[in-house]
């Protein structure tokens, strides 16, 4: 029995049949456990031989199946090391990576110039009040300016907020003078009830920006859109600002931007102007202040709303806002930093 089984197991090949060779040989029913079973039926003398012979052809055997497993296994693992070695030199699969939208490019870049002045970053609902985004604006119920902006209302105090402005009125409410002025932008989304077309699209973006403390002038005003301008397109962009109105802030402006087609020598782009309007802006109206609970006697300051879809399509020559809403791929992986 032992020495046919030493070379069997020295032949076996695979961990399964060591495992069936194993019950087979050490079992319940094996040769050992029988020939032990059997030594009832000899004689005291031959039994502690016959037990002794026993049990050391059994730890043979055991000690053989385990030293054959353990080879089993080794050449397995082997094997298995082989088969997965990987080329470290190999050329790797490019992985197509996402990137934020050409419009949040836009505002990243915004939030980081921002940020560098001093400003908090704040976003609000754009399921907003009707009071928020109208009435502490200086908008009463019935004002005709409300018709500058159509509004989806939701019920009749509820609507989907038509500016970034409401903003102005929540972050005034919050503010801690005690602590120094408020300097902030909120960017987001806004909606109107336009009817799509190249130049218009029912949901758009506004970065709102706001600044309130003692002293503050127009000049605050037009250096910081400057800045903007500078950052976002370059030295060579100038700034100016024209009358205009908004029922939020007094006086109330538009700013322009050097032409990016004919760089302020005036084209058809511009209406041979060599401007741009680029946003609306102003200084923060009085009533807007003592609404949101700041003394207009003691604060004011400048406020402004920039579009950055606008910007983008300034920027990048593109020629219909819908694009930036469509998610078509071949149009949104121009933007990508990568090229
Ligand atoms: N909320 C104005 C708009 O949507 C823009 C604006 C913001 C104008 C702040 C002045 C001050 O047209």
């Amino acid at each position: 029995i032992r020495d046919n089984h030493l070379k069997a197991i020295e032949e076996l090949s695979d961990l399964k049949s060591l495992e069936d060779l194993r019950v087979k040989l050490l079992g319940k029913k094996g040769p050992i456990t029988q020939a032990l079973r059997g030594m009832k039926d000899l004689s005291a003398e031959e039994r502690p031989a016959f037990g002794q012979f026993a049990n050391q052809v059994r730890d043979q055997l055991q000690s053989k199946l385990e030293n054959r497993r353990d080879q089993l296994k080794q050449a397995a693992l082997n094997r298995q090391l082989v088969q997965e070695k990987i080329d470290v030199t190999l050329p790797g699969t490019p992985v197509a990576q996402g990137q934020p939208h050409v419009i949040q490019q836009i505002i990243d870049q915004l939030e980081d110039l921002f940020i560098g002045l001093g400003y908090q970053i704040l976003t609000g609902p754009e399921v907003e009040e009707d009071r928020y985004n109208f009435e502490m604006m200086n908008l009463p119920k019935d004002h005709p300016a409300r018709d500058m902006q159509d509004t989806f209302y939701i019920t009749n105090e509820i609507l989907m907020r038509t500016q970034t402005s409401p903003m102005q009125a929540r972050a005034m409410e919050t503010h801690d003078f005690s602590q120094g002025p408020l300097k902030m932008i909120s960017p987001g989304v806004v909606y109107r009830r336009d009817t799509d077309d190249p130049t218009h699209s029912h949901q758009f973006h506004q970065v709102e920006g706001l600044v309130i403390d003692k002293h503050i002038t127009m000049a605050d005003l037009k250096g910081t859109l400057q800045l903007v301008a500078h950052e976002l397109f370059g030295d060579r962009f100038d700034v100016r600002l024209r009358p205009s109105y908004f029922p939020f802030t007094e006086p109330s402006v538009e700013a322009d931007i050097t032409c990016f087609n004919c760089g302020g020598k005036g084209c058809a782009v511009c209406k041979y102007t060599g401007w741009i309007e680029v946003l609306g802006a102003g200084m923060v109206h009085p009533n807007v202040l003592k609404m949101a609970g700041v003394d207009p006697e003691v604060y004011g300051g400048f406020a402004f709303g920039m579009g950055p879809d606008r910007f983008a399509m300034l920027k990048y020559g593109v020629d219909d806002i819908r694009n930036f809403y469509l998610n078509d791929e071949r149009f949104l992986t121009q933007f990508s930093k990568k090229g």
